[in-house]
């Protein structure tokens, strides 16, 4: 079981934000949050006909991170509306179990308040105190420079650069790889 106990934040802006694990109840929001940043273009793998999550699927998804006690998926919720999420899938083996990657997408008007700090500090309070973890990785465009200013900000290194990663808009895209201990 993956959980953490809900935090809540008072944001620069005073507004009240909670950042809690994610919950069935939040499928349905987060499939229309994906398909609107998958819309704006730059931040995904997938293009818009080629992401196929539902509801159905994305609780089946936030029930399996909660019964593993490697992965976690934590979302930041303002006035029952979620602002965005953070889900980090750990990989499968005895080997690599105590690793993986996580994905952060806000929506785009929860954005540039602090929300993405609150949400990576809470993954990392929790991979610190977590059995299993021991390494938080993640891969990023090399054109997202807020991204990385950000997972610089709070300590994750470079690991590494995958050169033509993507094909996007007909140009080529580098994947820059970043981790972080945890312990
Ligand atoms: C990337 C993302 C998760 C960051 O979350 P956020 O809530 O917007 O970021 P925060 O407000 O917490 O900003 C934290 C830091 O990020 C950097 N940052 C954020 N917005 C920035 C901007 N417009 N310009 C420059 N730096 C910026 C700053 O270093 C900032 O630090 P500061 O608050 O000390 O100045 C969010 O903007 C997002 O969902 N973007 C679109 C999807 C995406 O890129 N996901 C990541 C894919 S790897």
């Amino acid at each position: 079981m993956s959980t953490i106990d809900p935090e809540v934040y008072t944001l620069k802006n005073r507004k009240k934000l909670t950042i809690r694990t994610a919950l069935a109840k939040d499928a349905s929001q987060l499939v229309k949050l994906m398909k609107g940043v998958i819309k704006e273009g730059p931040f995904t793998l997938y293009e818009s006909d080629e992401y196929s999550s539902t509801a159905k699927s994305e609780a089946k998804r936030i029930k399996r991170f909660k019964d593993a006690p490697g992965k976690i998926y934590l979302v930041a919720e303002m006035k029952n509306e979620i602002a965005g999420f953070i889900s980090f899938d750990n990989w499968d083996t005895r080997r690599t179990t105590h690793t993986g990657l996580f994905s952060i997408f806000l929506k785009k008007k929860f954005r540039g308040m602090g929300i993405g700090k609150l949400l990576i500090k809470s993954m990392l309070n929790w991979g610190k105190h977590n059995p299993v973890n021991k390494k938080i990785s993640l891969a990023v465009f090399s054109t997202n420079k807020n991204a990385i200013a950000l997972y610089r900000k709070l300590g994750f290194r470079r690991e590494g650069c995958c050169r033509r990663d993507m094909i996007i808009n007909g140009k080529y895209v580098d994947s820059v790889l970043m981790y972080k201990f945890t312990k």
